[in-house]
């Protein structure tokens, strides 16, 4: 006989009552063997989406999450560790830099990466563009990889916080994604089992995020940095903009060559900004001082940490990145100031040219992808490249242009234009 049902777990929440821990512990639990069906656990998650969460409750949820699968140990290693998460963005191909960044700051980087789904680009899918490279490693390749590089980007094992990948699967197709406590129980179980020393998380906000209003994006922040702070890890989030998509590159082999150009010390401005602050963040929180991550961009050992981590992995740095088939120039239709680059409009094209997927299981084009070559700020002039869209499949030409309507403004030169900060706040 269990120790509660479904049908009276749900109904407590349905009715705005607080879960108690013996009710969060069985629940999931009991999804996670099959006990409790998708049905239940659908209902259950619109009424957490509906009702919310107590903090105590969030803080339980997320402990019974990491206790459905394995913990990661990185004890034995010979210096300190920390982690990075981003809510995901267009454009976002920090982690590609900030890895080997940290790591040649000599911090280990112990980075469980995702796929892309929907309109934000996914790590994993990014980095297989590289000729060689494979995502999945064994605890023990992951492991024998910090010691020896001190960096790693690969793929979640099936191991860790099981409970997550089922509920996630769920929330994905009823609805109940954009809950504040079921995002943080579902980023932050990951981050614990894995077992990072120290974490910064990267809440993006604005049109390209799933976190469209400050005081949402604060809340999400919030809730997470005190979930790791209470599980011991040391942890801050950065509020940062993602109104604007990061860098001028959005695809798959195209983002990895921006972030190769970052660590080369070149690369886009806000590519550059955004990886030097999330760097000091992770030095800071793993307690080393004395070393500027900027320092180590412009002397190359950024770079030299970054090809032992792709090679390491079976990848080719030297290999050139594969490139789409046909391509698209759509120009400036007259002269001005550019005043809005539209985060969700790029990262639709970028999708729909197949740099993204529509279902988990469908494969992505490495080349495909879309290039600006304007910020805003910039002065444009009629007539010349203002996209350049990539795909191996020209017939997504159409669909992409279309998602790019509407997404960027054009206004007469001399225009007042400000510059919105990148880094909107910080929480810890
Ligand atoms: N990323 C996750 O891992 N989980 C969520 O719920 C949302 C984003």
């Amino acid at each position: 006989m269990s120790a509660h049902d479904a049908v009276e777990v749900i109904l407590t929440k349905r009715d705005r009552g607080e879960l108690s821990d013996s009710q969060i512990d069985w629940v999931v639990d009991a999804y996670t063997r099959g006990e409790v069906a998708d049905e239940q656990m659908s209902a259950l998650a619109m009424a957490i989406l509906l009702n919310g969460m107590t903090r105590r409750e969030i803080a339980r949820w997320t402990g019974a999450m990491i206790a459905s699968g394995e913990r990661m140990d990185f004890s034995s290693l010979s210096r300190p560790t920390a982690d990075k998460h981003s809510t995901g963005g267009v454009g976002d191909k920090i982690t590609l830099p900030l890895a080997p960044l940290v790591a040649a700051c000599g911090v280990a980087v112990p980075q469980l990466s995702g796929r892309g789904l929907g309109h934000t680009g996914g790590t994993l899918d990014k980095l297989e563009a590289i000729p060689g490279w494979r995502a999945g490693l064994s605890n023990d390749e992951m492991l024998a990889q910090l010691e020896s590089v001190g960096a790693v980007i690969c793929a979640a094992g099936a191991g860790l916080a099981p409970a997550d990948k089922k509920l996630y699967a769920l929330r994905d197709v009823t609805g109940t994604v954009e809950a504040i406590p079921l995002i943080a129980s579902s980023i932050m179980s990951k981050k614990i089992a894995e077992g990072t020393g120290a974490l910064v998380l990267d809440v993006k906000v604005g049109t390209g995020a799933f976190m469209k209003s400050l005081d949402d994006a604060r809340e999400l922040a919030r809730t997470m940095v005190d979930l790791g702070t209470d599980a011991g890890v040391h942890t801050v989030a950065l509020l940062t903009d993602m109104s604007t998509p990061l860098g001028n590159t959005a695809g798959n082999a195209v983002e990895v060559a921006e972030s190769v150009e970052v660590l080369a010390g070149g690369g886009p401005a806000d590519v550059v900004e955004l990886t030097v602050a999330l760097a000091r963040e992770m030095l800071a929180g793993a307690g080393v001082t004395g070393v500027d991550p900027a320092d180590k961009l412009a002397d190359g050992s950024a770079m030299d940490t970054w090809r032992a981590m792709i090679r390491a992995q079976g990848g080719d740095p030297d290999a050139p990145l594969p490139t789409a088939r046909e391509s698209h120039v759509v120009t400036a239709p007259a002269d001005g100031v550019l005043t809005r680059l539209d985060a969700m409009a790029v990262g639709l094209a970028a999708w729909r040219l197949g740099a993204g997927r529509a279902r988990k299981e469908d494969p992505v084009q490495a080349g495909a992808g879309v290039v600006w070559h304007a910020r805003p700020g910039d002065t444009v002039r009629a007539g010349e490249p203002l996209f350049t869209l990539l795909t191996d499949t020209p017939e997504r030409f159409d669909r992409a242009l279309a998602s790019l309507e509407g997404g960027y403004d054009i206004e007469p030169s001399g225009t007042a234009f400000t510059a919105q900060p990148l880094v909107i706040d910080r929480i810890g």
